[in-house]
């Protein structure tokens, strides 16, 4: 889940959104009438294309309307990323995720993940129906609620997505939530975005780059080798095996600054990844009030997403065997 600008693409190309679905009637209320189909108002264009726009209210589950066919999307994803993460994703992750008691049997109930959650972190789920304007997303985050999309996408869908569905946010977002310095991390993050929002579009594009390149698509250094923590990746089958194993992307440390000037991908893999070394590196850079950050970039070009800096501590240099020149955001 993320705010228009930060949600996740996953490695295909964006389908352009058919005219005839720019503008949707408004459907009857989820709460007085849940349905299968999000509740979705219409497409608005955004400098990222034609964007969904939904309510902005908070929607029970409607986990009884869930079809055999939600289900089963449910279970072949699921089996499908624990396979793939196997030595790929984070042990945090992993053990978080044993943690939660998420299984491939049923699409999880909200309830059941809020009391483990909250107990361990003060966390809480709730129900959306996608993607939200930025100052309510970074509101919730703010207050530990996290927004998760209750709709999971279609079988023809498993691979790629243009919008995050319950699958990326439960089983990319949630297992992190229960780590106590991460958990901080992301109600820190929602208290800068509210402030960022005030200050100005510039500054909320440099944040945003932040959660990209981390929230989204972050990778960790352990003692064993490079990992991923990134919800981004570990709900993207495709991504999580060419992350670490192609020779294609860049892989260079952890910079908060360079992180916030660097452009980025929404329509294919990532060029480059950042690696942090602890999650409490990532807190503590964070730790610092941004506004004199915010304006010392504003002064400095952005850098394209596959460039690497002599500044840069290379983990792989990578080869761009696959780059699209343009299309960077
Ligand atoms: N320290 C940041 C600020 O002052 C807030 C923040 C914390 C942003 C953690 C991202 C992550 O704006
Ligand atoms: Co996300």
């Amino acid at each position: 889940m993320g705010g228009p600008g930060a949600w996740v693409a996953q490695a295909e190309p964006l389908a352009p959104v058919p005219a005839s679905m720019r503008t949707l009637a408004p459907r009857p209320a989820a709460m007085s009438n849940p349905t299968a189909s999000p509740n979705r108002i219409e497409h608005q264009l955004t400098d990222k294309g034609y964007v969904p726009v939904y309510t902005t209210a908070v929607v029970d589950q409607p986990w009884s309307n869930y079809t055999e066919t939600d289900h089963q999307v449910w279970a072949t994803l699921f089996e499908r990323q624990q396979q793939v993460l196997v030595g790929r994703a984070s042990d945090e992750f992993l053990r978080n995720q044993r943690a939660m008691g998420m299984s491939p049997d049923r699409i999880p109930k909200f309830e059941d993940l809020n009391r483990i959650l909250r107990k361990e972190t003060g966390w809480e789920l709730i129900g959306v129906e996608g993607l939200l304007p930025e100052l309510t997303f970074f509101e919730h985050l703010a207050n530990r609620r996290f927004p998760v999309t209750w709709w999971i996408r279609k079988p023809e869908q498993l691979d790629y997505l243009s919008e995050p569905d319950l699958f990326h946010d439960l089983f990319g977002h949630v297992p992190l939530l229960m780590n106590p310095v991460f958990a901080d991390y992301m109600a820190a993050y929602g208290r800068g975005g509210v402030k960022a929002h005030g200050i100005g579009p510039e500054a909320l594009v440099n944040l945003t780059r932040l959660y990209w390149y981390t929230v989204e698509f972050g990778l960790i250094k352990q003692a064993d080798g490079l990992r991923i923590y990134g919800s981004g990746i570990v709900s993207s089958k495709g991504e999580s095996i060419h992350c670490l194993e192609s020779a294609a992307p860049n892989r260079i440390g952890f910079d908060l600054e360079r992180i916030m000037r660097t452009r980025y991908r929404i329509d294919t893999y990532q060029k480059t990844y950042f690696v942090i070394d602890s999650y409490e590196q990532l807190m503590e850079a964070t730790q610092p009030d941004f506004t004199p950050i915010y304006t010392r970039l504003a002064q400095q070009d952005s850098i394209p997403a596959g460039n690497v800096l002599d500044a840069d501590t290379v983990f792989n240099r990578g080869s761009g065997e696959g780059w699209l020149n343009d299309g960077d955001v």
